[in-house]
C-alpha cells in the first residue's frame, strides 16, 4: 500500500509531462493520467451529469463510482444453493475477508448489467492463464491467496470480474497507456483491486468494535454499519445469505469509492445503498473452520 501511494504521488507529479510510467511489481501501474489531467481531479463532481465529469476518460473513469466488494465465505456457504469447495474453505486466509471485486458504476449508482462488460473486444475468458503467464509472481500469489472462488473455479471467477467490471474502467483503456504491454489493463485492474484491501480490512474494522465471528452470538445490522462508519467515515452495504431455516448470515460487504486519477480512490457514501441483510433480523457472522 505504501508503495502504491508513493508511486501514485509520483504519477501525480509527473502527470503533466511524458515521463516513463512508474511500475509496481512489474505491472505498469497506474497509467499516467491523460495529458492535462489535474492531479486532484475527482470523478462524479459535475452535478449535472451522472456519468462523471467532463474530464477525459483516461484521467478519471467515466463511470466514477466504485463498489468494493468483499466476501465472508463462511456466510456465503450457509446457503445450500451456493457451491463451496472444501478446498476453498480450507484455503481461506485466516481472519480476512476475501476479495469479490471492484465494480465501476455510474455516479448515480446505476451500472451495466451485461456479463460482456463495456468492451467485449478486451474480454479474456482465460484470465487465470493470463495471470499465470504474465503477472509478476507477487500479484499471482496474492490473487491465489485472497481472491478465492468459492467453488474453486478461479478461472471463471477472475475472467468474470475482468470481463464484466474491469473492461468498464475507462482509465485502463489501452489507449491510456503510453507503453502498451500484453494484458497490462487486466493486470493493473487486478493489482488496483488488491491494493484496496488493507484500507478496508473488514475483519479488523469490525473487531475494533467488538464484532467478532461467533457461532452463538448474532449481531444487529447496526453493529456492522456503526463499526464501518466509525473506522472509514462512510456507511456500506451488507449482504446476507439465508440457510434453509431462514437464519441470516453475513456473506458480503460493499464499500463505496470515488475515483481519482491513476486508479486512486476516495471513500464515499453509498449512492443507492443496497443491503440484503435486514435491519430488524439477527445476523450471524460465523468463524472460519480452518
Ligand atoms: C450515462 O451513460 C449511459 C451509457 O452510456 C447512458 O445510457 C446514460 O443515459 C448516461 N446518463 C446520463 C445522465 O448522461
Ligand atoms: C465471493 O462471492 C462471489 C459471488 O457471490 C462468488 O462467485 C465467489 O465464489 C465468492 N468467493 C468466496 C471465496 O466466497
Ligand atoms: C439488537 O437490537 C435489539 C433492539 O434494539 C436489542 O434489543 C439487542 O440487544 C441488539 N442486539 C445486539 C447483539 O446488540
Ligand atoms: C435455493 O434455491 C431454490 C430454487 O431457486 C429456492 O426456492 C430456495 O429458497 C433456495 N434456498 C435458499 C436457502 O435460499
Ligand atoms: C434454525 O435456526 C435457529 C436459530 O439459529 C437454530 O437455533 C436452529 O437450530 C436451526 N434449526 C435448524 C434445523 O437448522
Amino acid at each position: 500500500m505504501s508503495k502504491f501511494l508513493a508511486l501514485s504521488a509520483l504519477a501525480a507529479v509527473v502527470s503533466a509531462g511524458c515521463l516513463p510510467e512508474p511500475s509496481s511489481h512489474g505491472v505498469t501501474f497506474p497509467p499516467i493520467p491523460a495529458h492535462g489531467c489535474p492531479a486532484k481531479a475527482l470523478a462524479c463532481t459535475n452535478p449535472t451529469r451522472d456519468n462523471s465529469t467532463s474530464l477525459d476518460g483516461c484521467c478519471v473513469p467515466n463511470q466514477g463510482l466504485y463498489v468494493y466488494s468483499q466476501n465472508w465465505t463462511m456466510g456465503y456457504c450457509q446457503n445450500p444453493n451456493n457451491t463451496c469447495a472444501e478446498t476453498t474453505l480450507r484455503a481461506l486466509p485466516k481472519n480476512q475477508f476475501t476479495l469479490h471485486g471492484l465494480w465501476a458504476d455510474y455516479c448515480d449508482g446505476s451500472y451495466e448489467t451485461s456479463p460482456l462488460g463495456c468492451d467485449p473486444a478486451r474480454r479474456d475468458d482465460n484470465a487465470k492463464a493470463t495471470v499465470d503467464k504474465l503477472a509478476p509472481k507477487s500479484l499471482r500469489q496474492e490473487m491465489e491467496k485472497v481472491w478465492l472462488a468459492a467453488d474453486g473455479d478461479y478461472n471463471w471467477f477472475w475472467s468474470h470480474e475482468w470481463n464484466k467490471h474491469g473492461t468498464c474502467v475507462s482509465t485502463l483503456n489501452p489507449k491510456c497507456f503510453t507503453k502498451p504491454s500484453p494484458s497490462q489493463d487486466l493486470l493493473a485492474f487486478f493489482r488496483a483491486s488488491l491494493n484496496l484491501r488493507p484500507r478496508f480490512n473488514l475483519y479488523k474494522i469490525f473487531a475494533a468494535h467488538g464484532v467478532v465471528p461467533s457461532t452463538t452470538h448474532a449481531y444487529n445490522f447496526t453493529d456492522f454499519q456503526a463499526a464501518l462508519k466509525a473506522e472509514t467515515g462512510f456507511e456500506g452495504a451488507f449482504q446476507c445469505t439465508n440457510n434453509a431455516n431462514g437464519t441470516a448470515f453475513l456473506s458480503e460487504v460493499w464499500t463505496y469509492l470515488i475515483a481519482r486519477p491513476g486508479l486512486k480512490f476516495d471513500g464515499h457514501a453509498p449512492v443507492k445503498p443496497f443491503s440484503s441483510c435486514k435491519i430488524s433480523k439477527p445476523i450471524y457472522y460465523l468463524p472460519q473452520k480452518h
